[in-house]
């Protein structure tokens, strides 16, 4: 037998036990003669000791054992000595005095310590992963993921929700990432391509009667990686038939309740708040907002094009339909102007071109454009932002989204620097009442601002067929934790003829769409149930249980910042050979942009 017990759970009442225990020397300190040796597994740690004066060869033998040697021990358990008790673990009042001992394995001397808190630079974890994970703190996050797929799949099966896989060698879906591709061997110069998401096959499962469908599934999505973006990530996807907005959102504020309470013991409230689309851009400067803390943006258009403001680029900006947003930065009145400067570069990372700034003094708004404002409408600049003596104002002119997204990103980074943030809340709020269309100006077109499948508003069609696209409101919503999207989802349209107009408006001609989605339509003309749906981003929940800055932290085998794995050295080349059996060539200057 290679262990009795586990190195977690031998306390004072198995004094005198004969046991046997196995797993890593976790350390080892020479105390004279005696040697004492943490002994690690997953459950926990064990100390061993090996006194010369008991058993000398065993003694002996231990000399020979380093760090992370997986080994058998034998030997009996005793109570520590008075003074020597360690309260911070489980088994901190026994010792293991060994009588046997077998080397499983050796190891090579670990690139680092496998323990909880290591300063060591990310790659070099990500190379030694199965090293890494060894680390407690790892494990338990580990543990944490399994404990939350599994309230989840207990919630979906009493929720009646069927698990069904979809294909991950597939087509095309539109979730607006590039795809990644899949050569078909059999038919040369072709590709399967992976899947953004399940989102088509799931609206075939509601075509299929299905009904309620959901997956713990991977998705794949060739798109630049930020800390809380991964190439392959994983999705809790559902689907629902014959439902309005309403049901899918009570059933996800209910699975959110159980998950909470049973991963991290948080009681939430439930039902969430909403917001709309509109109000979460005005008042926060994004469509994820971080209601966690209260600082807003105001908008000063109408103010600024009135009688009172002269100031020309103010001005233009209001008369030309953009916007001039104003926040106040609490106890920010004191910036040198190299600060103001370094605050201006960073809102013209969001495409701000400039960044007013008042100064709030008791009796004045002090600005090097002060003189364009009608002391009246300082006045009303003070009361809009709320802003009080020592703050500084901060305004931002331009288009709608440039304006609130800049100052938006100014506000959570006033949030941080201040700690205004309260970091043990967890706050949640829908996001509803999207616009069903975005113009994007590089490419000079409307897209969808979730997925062509969407459906919208009763009043939409007028506009579509009007062709004002931007008022369209659709039925969509995501569910925003903290500042993060953790999910997003819609009612779908399920005729063909007004997903063909949809289909139309983004600029697809028939040949194209009946090419890409012809199947999908085709599905539609046999009796589609009215349906909706949500995917939640789980690698992005879990994160926010284990409150990590990214979301490789959570992932067992992530890629890298720039989508490589650093343990397998994936992507890689292939073999000449290969290349021929699926008709490809490589050419020699591959255009990476
Ligand atoms: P969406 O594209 O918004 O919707 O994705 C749903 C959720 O998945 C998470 N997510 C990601 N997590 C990690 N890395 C990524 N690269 C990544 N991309 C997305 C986010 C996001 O909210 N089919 C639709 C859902 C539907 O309409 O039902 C979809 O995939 O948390
Ligand atoms: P200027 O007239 O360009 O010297 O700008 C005067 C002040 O207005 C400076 O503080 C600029 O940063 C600011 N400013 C210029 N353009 C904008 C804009 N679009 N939005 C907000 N502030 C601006």
């Amino acid at each position: 037998m290679t262990r009795t017990h586990n190195c977690g759970e031998l306390i004072l009442k198995d004094v005198s036990k004969k046991v046997t225990l196995s797993g890593w020397i976790a350390s080892r300190r020479d105390h004279g003669d005696i040697i004492f040796m943490d002994l690690r597994d997953k459950h926990g740690i064990t100390q061993v000791v090996f006194d010369p004066e008991k058993n000398a060869e065993i003694h002996k033998k231990a000399h020979e054992l380093r760090n992370e040697y997986c080994v058998k021990i034998i030997g009996k358990v005793c109570a520590r000595p008075e003074g020597t008790i360690n309260k911070n673990i489980t088994t901190g009042e026994i010792e293991i005095e060994v009588e046997k001992l077998e080397i499983l394995s050796e190891s090579l001397t670990p690139p680092f310590e496998i323990k909880d808190n290591i300063t060591v630079a990310e790659d070099l974890r990500l190379k030694y992963r199965y090293l890494d994970l060894r680390r407690p703190v790892m494990q338990e996050k580990l543990l944490l993921k399994h404990k939350a797929y599994k309230s989840i799949m207990d919630f979906m099966d009493k929720e009646g929700f069927l698990f069904v896989e979809t294909p991950v060698l597939t087509k095309s879906t539109p979730e607006g990432a590039r795809d990644y591709l899949v050569p078909s061997r059999g038919f040369a110069g072709k590709f399967y391509a992976l899947p953004q998401s399940p989102q088509i096959f799931k609206q075939l499962l509601m075509v299929a009667g299905v009904e309620k469908y959901f997956q713990i599934v991977r998705c794949f999505r060739d798109e630049d990686l930020r800390a809380d973006r991964q190439p392959e990530f994983t999705q809790l996807d559902m689907e629902m038939s014959f439902v309005e907005e309403k049901d899918i959102l009570e059933v996800c504020e209910r699975l959110f309740k159980k998950l909470f309470s049973d991963v991290i013991g948080e009681k939430i409230k439930i039902p969430f708040k909403k917001m709309d689309y509109e109000e979460v851009v005005t008042r926060y400067g994004s469509d994820k907002p971080d209601t966690r803390f209260d600082v807003f943006l105001n908008d000063f258009t109408p103010q600024a094009s009135s009688e009172k403001c002269s100031f020309k680029v103010f001005k233009s900006v209001a008369d030309s339909g953009g916007r001039v947003m104003a926040l106040a930065a609490p106890g920010y009145g004191n910036l040198s102007r190299k600060e103001i400067d370094s605050l201006t570069s960073f809102v013209g990372e969001y495409g701000a071109k400039g960044l007013a700034y008042f100064k709030v003094e008791d009796n004045a708004l002090v600005s090097p454009i002060s003189k364009f404002f009608d002391p009246e409408l300082l006045k009303e600049l003070r009361q809009l932002t709320g802003a009080k003596t020592g703050d500084m104002i901060f305004m931002v002119a331009d288009s709608k989204e440039t304006a609130a997204f800049s100052l938006g990103a100014l506000r959570l980074k006033i949030g941080e620097e201040k700690a205004l943030i309260d970091k043990k809340k967890f706050n949640f709020v829908w996001v509803v009442n999207f616009p069903l269309f975005k113009y994007n100006n590089e490419e000079n077109k409307w897209v969808s601002e979730h997925h062509p499948f969407t459906s919208f508003k009763e009043e939409g069609m007028d506009l579509i067929e009007k062709g004002d696209f931007a008022k369209v409101v659709s039925k969509s919503y995501d569910l925003v934790l903290n500042g993060s999207e953790i999910g997003s989802g819609s009612i779908r349209i399920h005729r063909t003829d007004i997903q063909k107009k949809i289909f139309k408006v983004l600029g697809l001609t028939k040949e194209e769409y009946e090419k890409k989605f012809g199947f999908l339509l085709k599905a539609f003309k046999y009796g589609a149930p009215p349906h909706g749906g949500v995917a939640f981003g789980l690698d992005r929940i879990i994160t926010l249980f284990t409150r990590d800055a990214s979301i490789r932290e959570v992932i067992p085998f992530p890629k890298t910042q720039k989508g490589t794995c650093s343990l397998t050295e994936a992507p890689s080349e292939v073999a000449e050979a290969q290349l021929k059996e699926l008709g490809l060539r490589i050419r020699k200057k591959v255009d990476t942009k």
